[in-house]
C-alpha cells in the first residue's frame, strides 16, 4: 500500500537525516512497523544496539524477515511486542529515539504522557528522530492535505481501532522534554515532515523546507 500511494516518500521522509545517526550506540525504535527505516539504520550503523517495540507482532516478524531477507544480522537488535503506552523503559539508556509515523497514533491525552516517558528514557543530549504527516498553514496544500488527513484517520480508525481521530503536533511536548528542533525537511507539497531534535542544546535551528 505505501509503495502504490506514496512511492517512496514516506521512506525518503523516514531516512531525511540518517546521516546524522551514525555515530549512535543505543537506539530506541518505537511503532518501527515492518522494519523499513531498521534496514536503513542498520546498513549505516553496524554496532548500535537497538531495541524495537511495537504493539503488532505481525509487524515485527516483517522486520525480522526484511532484516534476514536482506542479509542482515540481527545481533545487536532486540524486536520487542509491547503496548508503548504501558511498557518500563529504561531511564536515560538511548542515545538516539527514532518515532517514525507513530506519534500521530495517539490522541493529546495519551501523546503528552507518551513523550514524556520516552524522553525519560533518553539520554541528556539525546537525538529524537520523527517523521510524520502535517497540514500546511494555508493555501491549496492546506486543503489537500486535510482531505488527505480526513481520509486517512477515517480508514486507519476502521481498520485498526486507531484512538487519535486527528493530528496532534508533538513539539511542544518535545520542547518541554528538553529538546530542540535541529533540522526539519518538509515534503510532498507540505505533507510530509521529517524532524531532527536534539536535547542539551541552546537554539533552535531548523533547515529550511526542501523542494515538493
Ligand atoms: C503508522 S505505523 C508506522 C510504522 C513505521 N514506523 C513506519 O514508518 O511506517 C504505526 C506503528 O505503530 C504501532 N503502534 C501503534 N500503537 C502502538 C502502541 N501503543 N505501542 C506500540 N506500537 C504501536 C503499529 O503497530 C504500527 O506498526
Amino acid at each position: 500500500m505505501e509503495c502504490v500511494l506514496a512511492g517512496g516518500k514516506l521512506q525518503r521522509s523516514r531516512t531525511a537525516f540518517l546521516g546524522e545517526t551514525r555515530a549512535a550506540q543505543s537506539v530506541l525504535i518505537l511503532g518501527e512497523g515492518n522494519g523499513r527505516f531498521l534496514e536503513a539504520f542498520r546498513r549505516g550503523n553496524a554496532s548500535a544496539r537497538i531495541l524495537c517495540i511495537d504493539s503488532s507482532e505481525q509487524m515485527l516478524l516483517r522486520a525480522r524477515y526484511r532484516l534476514l531477507k536482506s542479509g542482515i544480522p540481527l545481533h545487536g537488535i532486540t524486536l520487542t511486542v509491547a503496548d508503548a503506552l504501558n511498557c518500563n523503559l529504561p531511564p536515560g539508556a538511548f542515545d538516539l529515539v527514532v518515532t517514525h509515523f507513530f506519534l500521530d497514533c495517539f490522541p493529546p491525552e495519551q501523546l503528552r504522557p507518551l513523550i514524556g516517558a520516552i524522553a525519560n528514557a533518553a539520554q541528556a543530549k539525546a537525538a529524537w528522530l520523527l517523521a510524520d504527516f502535517q497540514i500546511p498553514a494555508r493555501g491549496m496544500a492546506r486543503y489537500r492535505a486535510s482531505a488527505i488527513h480526513w481520509l486517512m484517520y477515517m480508514y486507519f480508525r476502521r481498520v485498526t481501532r486507531l484512538a487519535a481521530d486527528r493530528l496532534t503536533d508533538p513539539g511542544s511536548h518535545l520542547q518541554a522534554a528538553g529538546f530542540v528542533l535541529n533540522g526539519r525537511a518538509v515534503s510532498d507539497w507540505g505533507l510530509l515532515r521529517s524532524d531532527l531534535w536534539r536535547r542539551g542544546q541552546a537554539t533552535s535551528r531548523p533547515s529550511p523546507p526542501s523542494g515538493r
